[in-house]
């Protein structure tokens, strides 16, 4: 089973004329590569606006009528392939979403009806995603694979702990047992205590065998548990590859503004502002703040080195 994102673009048009060629476009996704994979845990960071949510919302053919998309997004699992941005709704909806890709909300928690029990949530989900399976016990593995026990299904929402409520978010996202696990802003607003224990949850699914992506644009908060990171920069991927790698030797300028911005970074955070989307130039759109552009080669291509790859190549010294 695998998720491979190829070549993915999205851009919105923005005014009254309804076509990608009339008035000013939004680059929100430009050409974006990377593949999710079993057992991985995949950490997407960038700054606000950078486009990640519209890259999420792509994967699951969530996007608004104004969107324009290009490159491919193959599903994978067995002899099964579907291209997920050429899929009918219908296939979307009765084979993809949550059951082949599960989406954990930001704030996975508020999601939960107030007025019903965990269980009971729990079980409907999983009779409208598993109509051939049992739905008890759907519920009950649900709950298994986010650490509760069998006791959480007969309690209400607000009878759950701030820990317990957010593992239950989770486990409503894993009810119809997808494999591929896409989690924007998994941890957006809670404390240090609660972010640690959900991306902890997030990464045991990793080890678990699903195909996790953690989308966040703190860094600080995917550090001890990404398998592999991806810096995304004004709607592009800037670095990627194996996480221990880049927070180690990153190579591109702004990986090691992200990495200087935090607390045991030096907490320097990066001067300046990223780009407008719809302005964004055709070589680097970090050179204006970039602390090395004087060796600007001007090639900004995303290169791979081994398994790593950066879209900076200042000149040799
Ligand atoms: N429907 C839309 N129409 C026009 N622009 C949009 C739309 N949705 C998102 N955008 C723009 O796409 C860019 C990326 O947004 P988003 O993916 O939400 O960023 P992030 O999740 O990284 O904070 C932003 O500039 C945002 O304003
Ligand atoms: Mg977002």
């Amino acid at each position: 089973m695998s998720l491979r994102v190829d070549r993915l673009s999205v851009r919105f048009w923005l005014g009254p004329r309804g076509s990608i060629d009339s008035g000013e476009v939004v680059s929100a996704v430009s050409d974006v590569s990377f593949t999710l994979r079993p057992g991985r845990l995949l950490a997407l960071v960038g700054e606000s606006g950078c486009g990640k949510s519209v890259l999420t919302s792509t994967l699951v053919g969530l996007l608004p009528a104004n969107a324009d998309v290009r490159g491919e997004v193959w599903w994978s699992a067995g002899a099964e392939r579907v291209e997920l941005l050429g899929a009918p709704e219908p296939v979307l909806r009765d084979r993809i979403r949550g059951r082949a890709i599960g989406l954990v909300p930001q704030s996975a928690a508020t999601h939960l009806t107030p007025v019903r029990t965990l269980g009971g949530q729990l079980r409907e989900a999983a009779r409208v995603l598993r109509p051939s399976s049992d739905p008890g016990a759907a519920a009950l593995a649900a709950i298994a694979q986010v650490g509760l026990d069998e006791a959480a299904l007969e309690k209400y929402p607000h009878e759950l702990s701030g820990g317990m409520a957010q593992r239950a978010g989770v486990a409503m996202a894993l009810v119809g047992g997808p494999e591929v696990i896409l989690a924007d802003e998994p941890t957006a607003g809670l404390d240090r205590e609660l972010v640690e224990q959900t991306m902890d949850l997030l990464a045991g699914l990793a080890r678990a065998g699903h195909a996790v992506l953690v989308v966040t644009h703190d860094l600080r908060a995917v550090r001890r548990v990404a398998d592999d990171l991806a810096v995304m920069y004004a709607s592009r991927l800037v670095e990627t590859g194996p996480a221990g790698a880049l927070f180690d030797r990153p190579w591109h300028p702004y990986t090691r503004g992200l990495l200087g911005a935090l607390p045991d970074g030096g907490f320097r955070p990066i001067p300046g502002d990223p780009p407008e989307l719809t302005r964004l130039p055709d070589g680097c759109a970090f050179r204006p703040r970039c602390p090395v552009s004087e060796d600007c080669t001007g090639d900004s291509e995303l290169r791979a080195h081994g398994d790593r790859a950066v879209a900076c190549h200042p000149a040799p010294a």
